[in-house]
């Protein structure tokens, strides 16, 4: 690695109304090394991220890039200059080609103003390359692709013009275990070609794997930096937290005898088949399958958003194969789904909409009119109990930190008491201090006697939460293990499908 100082950031400084989102920040990127970036959630990561992209304008400070004092008119700019994001919140175009959707806003056109696609083609097919996958999905629209796969697609459009620096903000937080390998190999093939890169994530042992240096903020100031030789995952949570943190946190506790959900043979072709499981009163029990195993469909059909062709569902004995959403949530189903963009969160309503449950009985009387006063109250101790960072209850949730509305959605399910609680993707984007409060409180509820499934793509929460835990493979159960005799390997085999030699 070159010592050749591609980028340097000096006292950066950005506040929105009352909220210093970064104070003083400084540091140096060299060329061809991995810089990560790491911080409870709302620390400021993004935000000095969405500077350095073009995407934000510091209040003070100044960037110096190859030598030169920076200064960007828009995120387009950075990117002709050679600097690319890939944001926390992915930007896709959906219903576009994925072709459009790496050139979107910046088609290359001849000097008479026409489009050149056949350029384009080309352009796109070498990136694509780059990232390891195929041109002939240029064609294809974005929703016709994996989340895993739109990712890769989202870098191969920072990495198509010359980028000198990418930034990728929590980009493993919607990977599988294969699909971050994977990436992890573009970027040491990126960095092997001087590429720098600055790196988001609240995944420490991949954060120590492939860091060439780590610098660390805390509420909007830096506060450290580290090398991962020198570092350890314990080291690095204290650095960030001010404090050191248990992250065990699984306890034996009684559990009931009978299944309360029971499915039996539950199929929804093409995404899952043949569906077999129960879960008792206090158990936990893990979903683990790659992206795209069906899981959160089997999710779905459950809670009755959507109807399976054939099987049964059983709650309590009862058969409520075909009942929706509002009989699912009277007798205590509760589905938290992954997505909290598209099914969670109403983006420019208030925190306090977001965070309440007023919908359900608990904060209305017997006329269905909402406690007002009740509902702040409540909405407050969660503020406090899950640290988020905001203001007032007042904002709009979308001017959150990415992990501030992950937990804003958490714990409005948490507030009310399920029988059978359905986490999907539960502490994706939370830092790793709230992931283990979260962890606690599914503990707790467990201990209650609810029931509750976690779907993830996380490996260690899968193991440190469940008493079970089922693989998936294209929507088929390939194993269930209990935790005492289940190893990681096993867990990975099965959702991947790999038979024994
Ligand atoms: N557009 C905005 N308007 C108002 N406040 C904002 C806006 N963007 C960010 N903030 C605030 O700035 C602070 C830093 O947010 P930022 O998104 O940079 O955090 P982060 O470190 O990326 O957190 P996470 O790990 O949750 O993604 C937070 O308090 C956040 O609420
Ligand atoms: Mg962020």
């Amino acid at each position: 690695m070159s010592e050749e100082i591609i980028l340097k950031a000096e006292s950066i400084s950005k506040s929105f109304g009352g909220v210093k989102a970064l104070q003083n920040v400084s540091f140096e990127l060299k060329r061809g090394e991995v810089l990560s970036v790491i911080g409870e959630n709302g620390a400021g990561k993004s935000t000095l991220m969405k500077i350095i992209a073009g995407a934000l304008k510091n209040d003070k400070g100044e960037i110096y890039f190859e030598g030169e004092k920076l200064s960007l008119k828009s995120p387009l700019d950075a990117v002709k200059k050679g600097i690319s994001i890939v944001y926390q919140e992915p930007n896709i175009f959906a219903d576009m080609s994925v072709l459009e959707n790496i050139f979107m806003g910046n088609e290359v056109v001849s000097r008479n103003k026409t489009i050149q696609w056949t350029k384009m083609y080309e352009e796109a097919a070498t990136a694509l390359e780059l990232v390891g996958l195929s041109g002939d999905i240029l064609h294809l629209t974005m929703s016709e692709l994996s989340i895993g796969n739109q990712q890769l697609v989202l870098i191969a459009r920072g990495i198509y013009k010359k980028c000198k620096v990418l930034i990728l903000d929590e980009p493993t937080s919607i990977l599988s275990h294969n699909e971050s390998e994977k990436l992890f190999e573009i970027i040491a093939d990126l960095k092997s070609r001087g590429v720098s890169i600055m790196y988001i994530s609240h995944r420490i042992p991949e954060i120590l794997r492939i860091s060439d240096h780590i610098i660390i903020l805390r509420d909007g100031c830096l506060t450290g930096a580290a090398v991962p030789k020198e570092a350890t995952e314990e080291s690095i949570i204290t650095a960030m937290s001010g404090r050191s943190i248990n992250m065990s946190v699984y306890e034996e506790r009684k559990q009931g005898e009978k299944d309360i959900l029971e499915v039996k043979n539950l199929s929804y072709d093409p995404l899952f088949q043949d569906i077999s499981f129960g879960v008792r009163p206090g158990q936990i029990l893990g979903m683990y399958g790659l992206v795209g195993a069906g899981r959160s469909e089997i999710a779905r059909a459950i809670f009755g958003e959507t109807n399976a062709q054939s099987g049964q569902v059983l709650f309590e004995g009862e058969d409520i194969t075909h009942m929706g959403i509002n009989q699912a949530i009277e007798k205590r189903i509760f589905y938290v789904p992954e997505d909290r963009g598209a099914q969670g969160l109403f983006d420019i309503h208030p925190v306090r909409d977001n965070m309440s449950v007023s919908f359900l009985d608990g904060l209305s009387n017997k006329f269905g009119i909402i406690n007002k006063k009740k509902e702040k109250q409540l909405v407050q101790e969660n503020i406090e109990k899950y640290s988020i960072k905001t203001p007032n209850q007042d904002i709009s949730v979308n001017s959150l930190s990415g992990g501030g509305q992950q937990k804003g959605l958490i714990c409005r399910w948490l507030l009310e008491k399920p029988k059978v609680l359905i986490l999907d993707e539960p502490t994706r984007g939370i830092d790793v201090m709230t992931k283990a409060e979260i962890h606690k409180y599914v503990i707790e509820l467990a201990k209650e006697g609810v029931a509750v499934i976690v779907i993830s793509s996380d490996l260690p929460e899968v193991m440190e939460l469940s008493d079970d835990i089922i693989t998936l493979y294209k929507g088929r159960i390939t194993a269930r293990f209990d935790r005492e005799h289940v190893t990681e390997e096993d867990i990975l085999k099965n959702a991947l499908n790999l038979k024994e030699e």
